[in-house]
């Protein structure tokens, strides 16, 4: 059988196994220092955050923002994030990250943790363009994302005409999914958003990237 191509379906199925990736012991001390991250960035304000899953790190900026408005395309997930504890004001709404129609200006900052990778080198702008423009000029955006580790990620099973990578990612009921996951480098990331942001940060762990800038 031959393996399956959707992303949106991947993590429909894959939602209550999700945060087994957050378990991993070789990655505790990177989580702690996002955490601190994530927590300062957002102290104080009013977050939309997409494509939020199991709402892993909604919890981790309630602690701290004003109110985050959580959002995924999936229930499946979007359920088990709606039955955790938060700290602030949460609210979960089920929108699609390609299709986002919130009144301009209902947010201070945007968030999207481990979203960058699975977009589409070509497809990336266009998706800034239509992300920030909920925002008002000086909005902080901030996303996290996965660093490629030997022995700890899974193996890149091939690489796109355009350079974009894919992995071969098993379920626990032995479906094969192949899953567009992109490891772009700094360089990279900051040729995509130099005439967009100001005040870029980068912040390279051992695991994860974490990127913050304000919006022109
Ligand atoms: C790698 S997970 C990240 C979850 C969470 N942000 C985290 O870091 O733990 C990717 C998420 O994107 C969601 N997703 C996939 N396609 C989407 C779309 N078009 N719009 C919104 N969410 C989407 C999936 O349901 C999944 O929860």
């Amino acid at each position: 059988m031959s393996a399956k191509t959707d992303l949106v379906d991947y993590y429909a199925k894959r939602a209550n196994e999700y945060e087994r990736i957050y378990q991993k012991p070789e990655r505790q001390k990177d989580l702690a220092s996002l955490r601190k991250l994530f927590q300062q960035t957002f102290a104080r304000h009013s977050v939309l955050e997409i494509a939020c899953g199991t709402g892993y790190w909604t919890q981790v900026v309630a602690e701290t923002a004003k109110s985050i408005t959580a959002t995924d395309i999936n229930d499946e997930v979007l359920q088990i994030a709606r039955a955790k504890n938060y700290a602030g004001s949460i609210s979960f709404q089920r929108v699609d990250a390609f299709n986002l129609s919130f009144p301009k200006n209902s947010f201070t900052a945007g968030l999207a943790a481990a979203w960058w990778s699975h977009l589409r080198k070509a497809q990336i702008r266009d998706f800034l363009f239509q992300f920030h423009r909920l925002f008002s000029p000086g909005s902080i955006i901030a996303f996290m994302d996965n660093r490629f580790v030997p022995g700890s990620n899974t193996p890149i099973a091939r690489t796109d005409a355009e350079g974009n990578t894919y992995q071969l990612r098993k379920l626990e009921n032995g479906d094969e999914h192949e899953v567009l996951k992109n490891f772009p480098s700094e360089k990279e990331v900051r040729e995509v958003i130099t005439d967009l942001a100001g005040e870029i940060s980068w912040t390279e762990l051992q695991y994860y990237w974490f990127l913050t800038y304000r919006l022109k």
